[in-house]
């Protein structure tokens, strides 16, 4: 699960814990989601399809996922070109995202004007709109070939695309061409699930998007419209709570954000230009430069609680290397119990820091030895800088990534 506001690194975190696992599930957002992996010299960008499949080789997108056909076909195309055969199942219940969607996203960023979200415009608003008034479109409702079913497509039409006028004669058989395409994989995700646990395999849950921007946690309205706490990997999945027995929270060894929103520790600084420039700092959606600030504990302990976290991924300690010091936000000034509920009053919140020491660059060469070698060779700053994380959340940091590709990882 993503601990801060996304891009935290779960896609490369989900390919490392995937090594050995039967299954890879999504459960959550929709081609919102951007996770990049790099496999040896290959790097995927992926949308729909978890990226731990780039090791487990299976993957599945349960029913709380918001679905968009075309950007599935995309990330199966860009793995299997590599890889080879991925093994794919799709939950019918799973909501459609349709062009529609994208088209009303655009049209209420333009709406809210000043106040834009800045959302990747990938219909996930307007999307989750018609599933919680009832009046999605699921999978299964375009499978069907019986009356009800259809009847259901045509209500739907007439009901938004006919209320919008506009009214695309040739949608519904668009629809249908990629249903067909499909259809081969649809199958039942919480039994497939079932299924690898009870012979003794493991299941990988990929959270997309992160905590603080689930729709009830989050710094709202500046969230996305899922949840994207641990417990939705239930929900989102089609299995129950007491399937799951490991949390990891993956968490950025700074902060970012992409869109618009409160963001108490960001910089405005050339430390944050350095940041973006040599750690790629980009949208892996919509290419947007990320914002940047300090490591936010404050935060991060109010993200620890809503997952349950049992241990932290902590990743790009390589990108934070290099710096002559480093802050972490340690609590903000005058702010009580809780995490401020309020975009005014986070927007208000006096972060107060720690700096410490920063540590020598992790390049290519210590890489090789911090494989090898593992966490005793990590420099004793950059040591310091772990267990700070551990002592404030209280939480064990259990993996640090070193770098972008999958093997990228030192285990503490
Ligand atoms: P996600 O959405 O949480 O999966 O994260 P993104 O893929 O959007 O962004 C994370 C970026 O950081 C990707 O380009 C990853 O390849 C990269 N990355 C992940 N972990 C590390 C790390 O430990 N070091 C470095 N240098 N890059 C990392
Ligand atoms: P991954 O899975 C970072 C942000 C958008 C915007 C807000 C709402 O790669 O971490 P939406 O399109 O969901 O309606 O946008 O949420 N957002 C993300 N930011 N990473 C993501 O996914 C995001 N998915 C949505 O930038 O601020
Ligand atoms: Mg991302």
């Amino acid at each position: 699960m993503g601990l801060q506001w996304g891009d935290e690194g779960k896609g490369k975190a989900s390919a490392y814990i995937s090594r050995g696992a039967g299954l890879t599930v999504r459960f959550n957002g929709g081609a919102n989601a951007g996770h990049t992996v790099s496999v040896g010299d290959k790097s995927f960008s992926l949308h729909m399809i978890p990226a731990g499949a780039v090791s487990s080789r299976a993957a599945a997108l349960g029913p709380g996922v918001y679905l968009d056909l075309e950007a599935l076909f995309r990330d199966l195309e860009q793995l299997e070109q590599s890889l080879g055969r991925i093994e794919l199942v799709v939950s019918p219940r799973a909501h459609l995202v349709l062009d529609l969607h994208k088209e009303l996203d655009k049209s209420l960023e333009l709406l809210r004007s000043g106040e834009r979200i800045g959302t990747t415009l990938r219909g996930i608003g307007p999307a989750a709109m018609h599933k919680y008034a009832r009046l999605g479109l699921r999978l299964c409702d375009i499978l069907e070939e019986d009356a009800a079913s259809l009847s259901a497509a045509r209500l739907w039409r007439s009901l938004w695309v006919g209320l919008l006028s506009r009214v695309e004669e040739a949608w519904l058989n668009r629809l249908r061409e990629l249903a067909e395409g499909v259809k081969g994989f649809v199958g039942d995700v919480g039994g497939r699930i079932e299924r690898e646990l009870s012979s003794g395999g493991k299941v990988v849950f990929e959270g997309a998007q992160g905590t603080m921007l689930d729709i009830d946690h989050g710094t709202y309205p500046y969230v996305t419209s899922s949840h994207t706490v641990a417990a939705s990997a239930s929900t989102g999945s089609g299995i129950g709570i007491k399937a799951i027995s490991r949390v990891i929270g993956v968490a950025k060894s700074y902060t970012t954000r992409v869109g618009a929103g409160p963001f108490p520790t960001e910089l405005h600084s050339p430390i944050a230009d350095e940041l973006r420039r040599r750690g790629g700092e980009y949208g892996a959606t919509t290419g947007r430069p990320r914002r940047i600030g300090w490591l936010d504990a404050v935060q991060l302990r109010y993200a620890c609680r809503l997952n349950s976290v049992d241990e932290i991924f902590l990743t790009r300690v390589d990108t934070l290397s290099g710096l002559p010091a480093v802050k972490v936000c340690l609590r903000y000034d005058g702010v009580g119990e809780g995490f401020p509920e309020t975009v005014s009053s986070l927007r208000r919140v006096m972060p107060i820091y720690r700096e410490m020491p920063g540590w020598p660059p992790i390049g290519d060469e210590l890489r090789e030895r911090l494989r090898r070698e593992g966490y005793g060779a990590l420099p004793r700053e950059a040591r310091r800088f772990v267990e700070l994380v551990e002592e404030e959340l209280g939480v064990p940091v259990r993996y640090i990534g070193i770098g972008p590709g999958v093997e990228d990882v030192v285990e503490k």
